[in-house]
């Protein structure tokens, strides 16, 4: 009955030119970090262990920038999503629970625990929800370690999120932490959630593997078959090719792995209408062109809700406010019409209340009609070709956390990073934009010469 209720309306509102009765939405949440050690009571100068020693004299309530979540953090983020949107249609989780602390001080059990207590708070204010959940690079003991067979962690988190499993996914899940199912077990929608992990750089049991688990090959059939049954498909995980922008020349994915994925998008992108990934922390989104510079597919990047500052070198003042996501879709094609973020102001939070609020909607912010890959690529001609936009998307990134301006190099760095996600075409990418903010044309073809690379055209 339901079913042609939809039906019937839809060539209604198709006759009178509109189509809003289809608009579904979802969450996507990522990288959550508790850190269970997180405690005001303590009287050392740092409040939590994943803080690395650096000291913590502004820390509050809800967290700290140089810390992973507190609990109340965690219950704020998931009582926010609870209010706002109570019934989505699904929700992406794409992972990475445990805090930033050195192995010895987690352990395969309270990374397990770790995992446990988010399931269940989710289950607790979700209890109907289908959840799409991907496992993250901090999901394993020890960290980033995740094998290409079957292991008792595979295992247990396949137990821990059983209910939200179909049958089938729960063997390939247990297997090579991955699986397939129709989106909503709809006829015509998929969604394929990988374990990127395996291509991770830090990743040392995978290096010498062709492929790993036997991943891209399924992922291509799985691919290949959706095709021919007309599907479309989201694709979701948790550490995403191409490069980190808040670091110049910084990739996560092995080069191998790099290019096997580029050429899957590539070869699938007609079925794939949408990427949904973490691991950043940050704000951003990647764009994938064909041989002809045509949009094909973009990968969204999800702020993460741990505020916890990065360690990595290199990168200055790399925290971020606490951040969640809304998706709004077509029902039918899965076109990706919007995405609203909420967040969380840290600082307000621990001086006043926690009040999640609206940061920004897509289209509204940018100007565009929705968030197709044609649509991101005009996102990103207005973010390389004018500074109001490149500064309102910088402070997007960080999730209002760093106000700065985004100078010459940030913006080659954010530009390429979105541009390119192949690694020889990124680096062209740094030479191009970098002359061409810095100096006169001419300079491109010295530098680029100089650096031997005119080859690669
Ligand atoms: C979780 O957050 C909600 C909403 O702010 C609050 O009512 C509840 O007391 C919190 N629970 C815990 C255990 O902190
Ligand atoms: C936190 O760090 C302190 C000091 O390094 C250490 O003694 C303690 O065992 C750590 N706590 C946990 C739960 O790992
Ligand atoms: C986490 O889960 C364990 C059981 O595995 C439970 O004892 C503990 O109270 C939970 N902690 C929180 C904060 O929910
Ligand atoms: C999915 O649909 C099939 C056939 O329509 C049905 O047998 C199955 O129970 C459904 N599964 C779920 C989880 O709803
Ligand atoms: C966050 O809150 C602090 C303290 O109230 C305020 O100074 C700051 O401007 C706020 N940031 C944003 C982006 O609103
Ligand atoms: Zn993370
Ligand atoms: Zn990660």
């Amino acid at each position: 009955m339901d079913f042609i209720w939809k039906v019937t309306l839809l060539s209604v509102f198709t006759v009178s030119g509109q189509g809003k009765v289809l608009t579904g939405s979802f969450w996507h949440i990522t990288d959550l970090h508790w850190d269970p050690t997180y405690s005001l009571n303590g009287n050392s100068a740092s409040v939590c262990n994943s803080s690395g020693n650096r000291p913590t004299p502004d820390a509050g309530k809800f967290g700290d920038y140089l810390c992973d979540s507190p609990w109340d953090l965690i219950n704020s983020s998931m009582h926010a999503m609870r209010d706002i949107l109570p019934d989505p249609d699904f929700i992406i989780w794409t992972g990475d629970d445990t805090p930033h602390v050195p192995n010895e001080d987690l352990g395969e059990e309270a990374v397990l625990r770790i995992i446990g207590n988010l399931t269940q708070i989710i289950k607790e204010l979700f209890p109907s929800t289908k959840v799409y959940s991907a496992l993250g690079n901090h999901d394993y003991h020890p960290k980033s370690q995740l094998p290409p067979e079957q292991n008792s962690i595979y295992e247990q988190i396949q137990k821990q999120w059983e209910s939200w499993l179909d049958p089938a996914s729960r063997d390939t899940f247990k297997k090579g932490g991955y699986y397939t199912e129709k989106l909503l077990n709809q006829t015509g929608l998929r969604v394929l959630v990988l374990n990127t992990n395996l291509y991770y750089d830090q990743n040392k049991i995978t290096e010498n593997i062709n492929d790993p688990a036997d991943q891209f090959r399924w992922a291509d059939q799985v691919l290949s078959e959706a095709a021919k049954n007309m599907e479309k498909v989201y694709i979701v995980g948790h550490v995403p090719p191409g490069f980190f922008e808040k670091k110049r020349h910084k990739p996560w994915f092995r080069p191998q792995f790099n290019k096997h994925y580029l050429e899957l998008i590539q070869k699938h992108h007609d079925i794939i209408i949408g990427q949904f990934f973490g691991h950043h922390h940050t704000d951003s989104f990647r764009l994938f062109y064909d041989k002809a510079g045509i949009p094909i597919s973009a990968m969204f990047l999800t702020p993460g809700v741990t505020p916890w500052k990065t360690t990595l070198p290199g990168v200055d003042d790399g925290a971020n406010n606490p951040g969640i996501r809304v998706f709004e879709y077509d029902e039918k094609t899965l076109l990706v019409k919007d995405m609203i973020t909420y967040y969380l102001n840290l600082t307000h939070a621990n001086i006043a209340r926690a009040r999640w609020e609206k940061e920004y909607r897509l289209t509204e912010a940018f100007g565009v009609p929705d968030a197709s890959p044609a649509s991101m690529h005009h996102v990103l001609e207005q973010i390389a070709g004018d500074n109001c936009y490149l500064q309102k998307y910088y402070d997007f990134n960080s999730v209002n956390y760093d106000r700065t301006a985004c100078g010459a190099d940030c913006r080659v760095d954010h530009v390429c990073a979105m541009r390119e996600v192949d690694f020889d075409a990124y680096e062209l990418c740094v030479v191009k934009e970098g002359a061409s903010s810095a100096a006169p044309a001419l300079l491109t073809v010295a530098l680029a010469a100089t650096l031997g690379m005119w080859a690669s055209y």
